[in-house]
C-alpha cells in the first residue's frame, strides 16, 4: 500500500511540475487590472492535491470557503483552479456566460467512455445530441416506461429478500443499470443485456485507475471491455436497423437522426453516447437511492410517515392490476420531498469542472484562460443562508421552494441533467414497492462515508431485506 501511494504521489508530483511551468508562463501574459482570486496554490509543484486526497474532500472545500469566501483559487492535480461557492457564480459559469467555459475531462477518461459522448462537447454537435437525449427522456416518453420499471423494481426487491445481507449500493447499481438499458433500448434480449452488464462492470473498474496501456492493469482491462462493448452495440444496431420499428427510445432516435444536410450519426457516435448515458445514469441514481435508505433508517418517525403515504396509494388508487400509473406517482408529496432532500444533503455530484476558454473577469477577479473552474454544488446546498441547519435531514423544508439557483443537484444551463425526470421517476417507483411490500434492517455500522468516488455510506450500506407477511391491498 505504502509503495503504491508513493508511486501515485510521485506521478502527481511530476505531472504538476510540467503544468507549473505552463502556469508561470501564462501568468506573465495577463495584462488586465483584475487580480486573481484569494487562496493558496499550496506547495509550488504539488498544489493542494495531497490535502484534498488525505482530508475528507468536503471538509477541504468547506474550510477553504470559510477562510477565503465564495471564490478562491487552488491547484488540483497540477491544474490551477478557481472554485466558486455562490449560487450567482455557479449561474455565471453554467448559464449566463456558459459560452465562455467548456467541459473538461482527462483524455484517458474520454477514451473509456467514448470521445463522441455528448457531455464532452459544446456547440452544434452538443446541441443536436442533447435534443435527441432530452426528447428520449422527456416525461411523455418515460411515463410509458412505468410498467417495465415496476417489473425491474419488483424483481430486484424479491432478489434482495432472500435472507442474505446485501450491499445496498451494489444492488441499487444493478437496478439503475437495468432501467438505463430499458430507457436506451426499450425491450432488449436478455443475452445482450447480460453481455452489456458484464463488460460495463469491467469498464467502470478502470475508470478511476491510473491510465496506462500496460496489459494486466485495470485501465487496460477497461479499454478492452470498451472494445467488446462496441461489438455488442454494433450487433444490436444492425438488428435494429433491419427492423424499422416505431418506438420511442434513445437508440431509435439516434438511428433515425438526420441533420439539415442529411447527415446521419455514425455507429461510433451512437455507441459513445449510449455508454455515456449509462455512465451518467448508474452510479448517480444508485448512490442517491442508497442515501435515501440511510436517511429513512435514521429517522423511524419519518419512515412511518412515508410508509403511510405509500400504503394510502395502494388503498385508494390501485386498480385491478395493482400497479402504478403516472398520476399515482404525482400523489406522493412526502416521498418526493424525501428524494429532493436526499439530493441536497448527499449532493452526490459535489461539484463539476469547466475550463475558461478566454480570460474572464468575475466580480473584479481574473479567471485566466485555461484555468479550471469548479462550481461547488455541495457548498451551495450546505450553506445555512439558503438551507437552515443544513446538516439536518428535513424533507419538510421543501414545502417552500428553495431560493433561485440555490438548489442544483442536476446542474444548471446547457449541460444540466437531461435524465433528471427519469431518475426521479425510477426512484419513486422503487420506493413505492419497497415501502409497501418490504422492510429492512441495516447490518453493522453505517455512519462513515466511503468515496466510490461518489459518496456512499461505508460498505455500500449493508442491509437485510424482508418481505412483509401481512396481506393488504398492496399485495398481489
Ligand atoms: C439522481 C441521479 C442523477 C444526478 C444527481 C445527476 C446529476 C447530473 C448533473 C449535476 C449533471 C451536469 C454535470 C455538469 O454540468 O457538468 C448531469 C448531466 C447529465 N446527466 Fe445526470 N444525473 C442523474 C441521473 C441521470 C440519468 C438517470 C441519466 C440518463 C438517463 C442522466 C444523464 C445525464 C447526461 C447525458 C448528462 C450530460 C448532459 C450534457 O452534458 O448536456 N443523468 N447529471
Ligand atoms: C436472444 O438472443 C439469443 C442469441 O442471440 C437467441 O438465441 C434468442 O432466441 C433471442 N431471444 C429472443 C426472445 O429474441
Ligand atoms: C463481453 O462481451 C463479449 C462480446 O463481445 C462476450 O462474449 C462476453 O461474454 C462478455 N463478457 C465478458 C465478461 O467478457
Ligand atoms: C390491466 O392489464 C391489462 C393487461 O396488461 C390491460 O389490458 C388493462 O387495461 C389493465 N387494466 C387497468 C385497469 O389498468
Amino acid at each position: 500500500m505504502k509503495l503504491l501511494a508513493t508511486i501515485f504521489y510521485s506521478i502527481i508530483f511530476l505531472s504538476s511540475l510540467f503544468s507549473y511551468y505552463f502556469f508561470r508562463k501564462e501568468k506573465r501574459l495577463h495584462k488586465t487590472r483584475a487580480k486573481l482570486p484569494p487562496g493558496s496554490m499550496g506547495w509550488p509543484c504539488i498544489g493542494e492535491t495531497l490535502q484534498m486526497y488525505t482530508q475528507d474532500p468536503n471538509v477541504f472545500f468547506a474550510s477553504k470557503q470559510k477562510r477565503y469566501g465564495d471564490i478562491f483559487k487552488t491547484q488540483i492535480l497540477g491544474y490551477p483552479c478557481v472554485m466558486l461557492a455562490s449560487p450567482e457564480a455557479a449561474r455565471f459559469v453554467l448559464v449566463s456566460q456558459a459560452h465562455l467555459f467548456k467541459p473538461t475531462y482527462p483524455k484517458s477518461k474520454e477514451k473509456l467512455i467514448g470521445p463522441s459522448a455528448l457531455f464532452f462537447h459544446t456547440g452544434d454537435y452538443h446541441a443536436r445530441m442533447r435534443k435527441l437525449v432530452q426528447s428520449s427522456f422527456s416525461p411523455e416518453v418515460t411515463r410509458k416506461l412505468i410498467p417495465e420499471i415496476e417489473k425491474i423494481a419488483l424483481s430486484s426487491l424479491e432478489s434482495w429478500a432472500n435472507g442474505q445481507v446485501i450491499n445496498t449500493f451494489h444492488e441499487m447499481k444493478k437496478f439503475a443499470f437495468e432501467v438505463g438499458v430499458l430507457s436506451i433500448f426499450g425491450q432488449l434480449n436478455k443475452t445482450y443485456t447480460n453481455k452489456l452488464k458484464e463488460n460495463y462492470s469491467i469498464l467502470e473498474k478502470g475508470y478511476n485507475c491510473f491510465p496506462t496501456k500496460l496489459p494486466g492493469t485495470a485501465y487496460h482491462r477497461s479499454l478492452m471491455a470498451r472494445r467488446r462493448l462496441n461489438q455488442i452495440l454494433s450487433e444490436i444496431m444492425n438488428e435494429r436497423k433491419e427492423k424499422k420499428l416505431v418506438t420511442n427510445n434513445l437508440l431509435r432516435h439516434m438511428l433515425n437522426f438526420k441533420d439539415e444536410k442529411g447527415n446521419t450519426l455514425s455507429d461510433e457516435q451512437i455507441a459513445d453516447n449510449i455508454i455515456g448515458v449509462l455512465f451518467a445514469a448508474q452510479d448517480t441514481t444508485a448512490s442517491v437511492l442508497t442515501w435515501i435508505l440511510k436517511y429513512l433508517s435514521d429517522d423511524p418517525k419519518l419512515l412511518d410517515m412515508v410508509k403511510g403515504e405509500q400504503k394510502a396509494i395502494c388503498e385508494s388508487e390501485y386498480g385491478e392490476n395493482r400497479s402504478l400509473t403516472w398520476s399515482m406517482t404525482r400523489k406522493m408529496p412526502l416521498t418526493y420531498r424525501v428524494i429532493l432532500e436526499s439530493l441536497r444533503k448527499a449532493s452526490v455530484i459535489s461539484f463539476t469542472f469547466r475550463e475558461a476558454v478566454v480570460d474572464i473577469e468575475y466580480e473584479g477577479y481574473l479567471i485566466p484562460k485555461g484555468w479550471k473552474v469548479m462550481p461547488l454544488f455541495r457548498n451551495i446546498h450546505h450553506n445555512p443562508e439558503f438551507f437552515a441547519e443544513p446538516e439536518n435531514f428535513d424533507p419538510f423544508r421543501f414545502e417552500n421552494p428553495p431560493k433561485p439557483n440555490t438548489y442544483i443537484p442536476f446542474g444548471n444551463g446547457i449541460h444540466a441533467c437531461p435524465g433528471n425526470e427519469l431518475a426521479k421517476l425510477e426512484m419513486l417507483v422503487l420506493l413505492h414497492h419497497m415501502l409497501t411490500k418490504f422492510r429492512w434492517e441495516l447490518v453493522g455500522p453505517s455512519d462513515l462515508v466511503q468515496y466510490s468516488p461518489f459518496p456512499v455510506p461505508e460498505q455500500g450500506l449493508r442491509a437485510r431485506f424482508i418481505k412483509e407477511p401481512t396481506a393488504n391491498k398492496c399485495y398481489f
